[in-house]
């Protein structure tokens, strides 16, 4: 069992010089990127700068994630300070099915926030890779996170959302004056939302579901042309797109390979080391990988177990796992009766927390490594103060994230340059970064 855990290790752990040409090509990628040749990092412009933080008013902001739809109506005080008047959320119980069956259940949800008898200008932000024409249109160029709706791609979603408005109008009035003025990926939400209350925040990323990251990138550093940014004309925010990186194709394992290829979405290689949505599979390739080699794990793959289905161990499982500090590991023992794991060995168990540890170690590493890659694409000598604004459920709820995340960027920037760069957490950043951009799109720029 030892051999099996070294060989999984070097695996997972990539030399500290692997991350160091990672980081290269990351870069290469941007500047590829912003010049609009072909690369693996999008840099899809926004049209918008980021802002002032005396923006005021009040807007709704829709949020469509990775599984969660949420509608918040928020006032923004003109002093850097967010009042959340009104939120709610809701599951999406699908994730394919006809363009309708995503955005009529949304229009009809946001119907049930807003009170009857006002207009609103509605925010909206959708955590999936559009290419933008103006800051309230953008085309969907790709599904990602397994996401299969039909009739979205290659069209306009800010349009599909009007129409399902339109139509749901007929039955809920309060819908009936509200207009999408501001369209934006969730990362360039959590950056706005950063920078409203902070002018050093110049970054915004997302570990959840998926994972991506925004820039904010002076104009005279694009080589091609753009129309005029909505707000500060000499800046604008890009959404990166970095989940779909393929550098890391050089430390991909072969677990990596499998869950790529048994994949729905399309490239994302990065995402797909990194995000929630494919962590406990990788987990699961490798228990199943290894009980078939005869390497511990023998039993896990019996008739009733998750081990045996595609997505059936989770990150919420991987998380559970990581709560557990207990020398037996019995609560893992507990949670693994419940997946239809029968028996279980201590060290069996062991073995198994390391994997868990070892993937959720790796994706930290890979997110530093997309923080220290950009933050020195912008300022190469880290000369001024970058805050980078993060959001997502894996970032905030996984134990020792965090501070693993912290630990890679030491590591990639080293100690002098490491006060450069403050990642700081922003709840609900991304929604109510929705609602700062209509309001930015709206105002314009004083
Ligand atoms: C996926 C999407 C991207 C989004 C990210 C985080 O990578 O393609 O647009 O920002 O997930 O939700």
């Amino acid at each position: 069992m030892n051999d099996s855990l070294k060989t999984i290790e070097d695996l997972f752990t990539p030399s500290t010089e692997s991350v160091a040409g990672l980081i290269e090509e990351f870069q290469n990628e941007i500047r590829r990127g912003l010049n609009e040749d072909n690369s693996s990092i999008a840099m899809h412009p926004s049209y918008v700068s980021r802002p002032t933080g005396r923006e005021a008013g009040e807007f709704v902001a829709l949020d469509v994630g990775g599984s969660n739809v949420r509608a918040t109506v928020v006032e923004l005080a003109g002093d850097g300070m967010v009042r959340v008047r009104r939120h709610a959320a809701f599951r999406l119980s699908r994730i394919d099915g006809e363009a309708a069956d995503l955005f009529d259940p949304i229009a009809e949800f946001i119907g049930g926030v807003l009170e009857e008898g006002r207009s609103y200008d509605l925010g909206f932000t959708f955590a999936f890779p559009t290419d933008q024409a103006a800051v309230n249109q953008g085309r969907l160029t790709k599904w990602t996170k397994e996401f299969a709706f039909r009739g979205v791609e290659g069209n306009d979603v800010a349009a599909l959302l009007t129409q399902s408005i339109a139509r749901k109008a007929e039955t809920v009035t309060a819908l009936q004056s509200v207009s999408v003025t501001a369209l934006a990926n969730d990362t360039v939400g959590v950056l706005a939302t950063g920078a409203y209350s902070d002018a050093r925040c110049d970054l915004g990323l997302i570990v959840g579901t998926g994972t991506n990251m925004a820039v904010a990138v002076d104009r005279r550093l694009v080589g091609r042309s753009l129309p005029p940014t909505v707000g500060n004309p000499d800046e604008m925010l890009f959404n990166m797109e970095c989940g779909n990186f393929d550098g890391v194709r050089s430390i991909q394992t072969p677990y990596d390979r499998t869950l790529d290829t048994e994949s729905d979405s399309e490239g994302q290689l990065l995402e797909k080391m990194v995000s929630g949505r494919y962590l406990g599979e990788i987990v699961r390739l490798v228990v199943t990988g290894l009980g078939s080699d005869g390497n511990g794990f023998s039993d896990w793959s019996g008739p009733n177990s998750v081990f045996r289905l595609p997505y059936g161990f989770t990150t919420e499982h991987l998380s559970d796992i990581a709560y557990d500090e207990s020398d037996e590991l019995a609560g893992t023992g507990m949670l693994l009766k419940r997946l239809g794991v029968g028996t279980s060995e201590p060290d069996e168990r062991r073995l198994f927390k390391k994997i868990c540890q070892l993937v959720a170690g790796r994706s930290a590493r890979m997110v530093a490594m997309s923080i220290a890659a950009t933050t020195t694409y912008i300022d190469p000598r880290l000369e001024s103060q970058h805050v980078i604004a993060v959001d997502g459920s894996l970032f905030r709820g996984y134990p020792g994230y965090q501070l693993e995340a912290q630990a890679g960027l030491q590591e990639m920037l080293g100690n002098s340059s490491i006060e450069q760069a403050q990642v700081s957490y922003v709840r609900d950043g991304s929604g109510i970064g929705a609602a700062i951009i209509a309001a930015v799109a709206g105002a314009g720029f004083p």
